[in-house]
């Protein structure tokens, strides 16, 4: 097999990856990718830094072991605090999710903007996105705000339930005062409450979700490395998780339309 016909892998803690697993599979259709939700082990956010690291490093594992091209860390957490050991073991080129979300937030922020991120605790307390930001444009503001509720109410499937708006209003409703000029979803389950939480902040406040952004950076990865898979068939996508594979693919096809077929439980 050609080293560009290899898979893409792709993982995150349960169904926040799919984001950007979406955003992929609609720029490059032709790719092949493996997925891993880690649904045994969902949420990481809430996890220790040694935990994460070591989910991810078992995971990352898995994915190397399927022979991927590239991997795509498609979660917030496991980016802020595992991207460095990641790398480090990894065979392949390795994406994760802050970098793009960062890049396209600061695309639409004026000098002197002000942007609010919300993500995991754990995301929150490592202080990955104000660093990323701030390294590039030192003018921004950036305040930090935990949502620990939003991964539990992603994976049970109540994105559309009023519930859903009551959680998102106690979260932020605080900062529709405050001026906030972009909005990052910091994490990549919340691309499914995006509905709800623009509904707290309001028309004015552009919303950042890093799943396109990302999708768009691995591919100019890809083509820079020489790496992108130009058949003309569309790949051939695989599903891993390491617990309750009907559950995980019915709640893809029902907050992303996603088909996943069969789904391989893989225990650690
Ligand atoms: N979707 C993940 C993230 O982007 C993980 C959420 C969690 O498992 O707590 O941070």
């Amino acid at each position: 097999m050609l080293r560009s016909e290899r898979p893409i892998g792709i993982f995150d803690s349960g169904l926040g990856g799919l984001t950007v697993f979406k955003a992929v599979r609609g720029l490059m259709p032709a790719e092949n990718l493996v997925y891993f939700g880690d649904t045994a082990r969902v949420p990481y956010g809430t996890k220790s830094q040694s935990a994460v690291v070591s989910f991810s490093r078992e995971i990352a594992g898995c994915l190397f072991a399927k022979k991927i091209k590239f991997l795509i860390v498609a979660c917030n957490t496991a980016s802020s605090l595992a991207l460095e050991e990641i790398k480090r073991i990894s065979p392949v080129p390795v994406l994760g999710v802050i970098t793009p979300g960062v890049r396209a937030a600061l695309r639409l922020v004026p000098r002197g903007g002000r942007i609010l991120v919300t993500g995991t605790a754990a995301t929150v307390t490592s202080r990955a996105y104000s660093r990323a930001l701030l390294a590039v444009r030192p003018d921004v503001r950036v305040t930090e705000k935990a949502c620990p509720l939003f991964v539990p109410v992603v994976e049970e499937g109540w994105c559309s339930k009023p519930l859903a708006g009551l959680v998102a209003g106690e979260y932020l409703a605080a900062f529709r005062r405050a001026k906030i000029d972009a909005l990052i979803l910091g994490c990549t389950h919340y691309p499914l409450l995006r509905k709800v939480i623009a509904r707290v902040l309001g028309p004015r406040v552009k919303i950042i979700d890093s799943a396109g952004a990302t999708a768009i950076a691995a591919k100019l990865e890809l083509s820079r490395l020489g790496l992108l898979n130009s058949g003309r068939s569309r790949g051939k996508c695989e599903f891993l998780v390491s617990d309750a594979p009907e559950r995980f693919s019915g709640l893809a096809l029902k907050l992303l339309g996603i088909k996943t077929g069969a789904v391989t439980v893989k225990r650690f």
